[in-house]
């Protein structure tokens, strides 16, 4: 049964408020920072789906790999009647795996900030998945919030965090994230996706791809702050720059002004001087000891980890605290 009506778990102000108020605050500092959260309006969903297909980004394809080869010992772990939460509404190719391998799934609660991207993703499950309870609650999952009660009868409640969208957050970040996971997941588990330190060519071919997705991505953000914003950047005068950080253990996203400008809105002026940019993400790469000791510090007890024949991508079972 598809409960219709979504559930907005959001306290405090609206995500419009929100995106002004952090707009705001990247535009008076600097350096410029600013969450990569705002990435996704639907532009920005459509253009990560078009990442994923891209030749060159190869974590989307390897941890499907992952997944697919080994979905049967992973539903083996979440046993009966599991419910999965997932972190961000993905394209649910990848929780389809998972359902198709599971017994008997009672719920599926993915989280995510954006309404309509959500809403899509759980009327297309449902159609294939009739019996199953899809529930999709419209929330930030990187602040506090309230899932609906597990079902009577329900199993094992599992956490589904692939993409390595953990990546995404500061080290500081991700340990919230584990913190807060952990309080939804209690006496579950939580099955995390984390891309893996490797050769920086091919972290550095992986986020500047040949047909410039990625940078239309990146751009994007500029976009959509002035179609909701209404700040006025001009496109042309930023340029993508994605690099590998070795002694972060991290690929950064900037956007790079062209020459010295100003970007006047709601009767402010912002100055770029020329290369001076807005840094928009970070991608942390992990080793399976980095993230194991991050896990273990939030309470979460490590199991087993699953990766590729080339080391590029890992999976990892983490026992949340009872
Ligand atoms: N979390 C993935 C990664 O860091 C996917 C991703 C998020 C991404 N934002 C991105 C990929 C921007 C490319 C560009 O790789």
């Amino acid at each position: 049964m598809l409960s219709r009506a979504q559930v907005h778990a959001e306290p405090g102000m609206g995500a419009h408020a929100a995106f002004a108020a952090e707009m705001r605050a990247c535009l008076a500092a600097r350096p410029r920072r600013i969450s990569p959260k705002w990435f996704y309006d639907s532009r920005g969903s459509q253009l990560f789906d078009a990442i994923c297909e891209l030749p060159e980004y190869y974590p989307t394809r390897t941890e499907f790999g992952i997944l697919t080869r080994h979905a049967g010992e992973m539903a083996a772990l979440m046993g009966p009647r599991a419910e999965v939460v997932e972190f961000g509404a993905g394209s649910l190719r990848k929780v389809r795996l998972l359902l198709d391998a599971m017994e008997a799934p009672a719920r599926y609660l993915p989280i995510d900030i954006s309404g309509d991207h959500l809403a899509q993703s759980a009327i297309e499950l449902q159609r294939t998945y009739p019996g199953l309870d899809v529930q999709p609650v419209v929330a930030d999952y990187t602040q506090r919030l309230l899932l609906p009660a597990p079902l009577p009868g329900a199993g094992k409640r599992i956490g589904f965090f692939p993409g390595s969208t953990i990546g995404n957050f500061t080290p500081e970040e991700a340990l919230h994230f584990f913190v807060l996971a952990g309080q939804l997941l209690r006496g579950g588990a939580l099955l995390l996706g984390a891309d893996l330190v490797k050769d920086p060519a091919v972290l550095h071919a992986a986020y500047n791809d040949a047909q410039g997705v990625t940078a239309e991505f990146n751009l994007n953000l500029l976009a959509r702050a002035n179609r909701e914003l209404g700040t006025g950047f001009e496109l042309s005068k930023f340029w993508h720059s994605a690099f590998y950080n070795a002694p972060a253990s991290r690929i950064e996203m900037h956007l790079v002004s062209r020459e010295r400008q100003r970007v006047e809105w709601r009767g402010e002026r912002f100055e770029f001087d020329e290369g001076e940019a807005i840094h928009t993400e970070n991608s942390y790469k992990f080793t399976v000891e980095g993230l194991h000791a991050m896990a273990l510090d939030a309470g979460f007890r490590p199991g087993p980890v699953w990766t590729d024949d080339a080391q590029l991508f890992s999976v990892h079972w983490l026992h949340a605290p009872a």
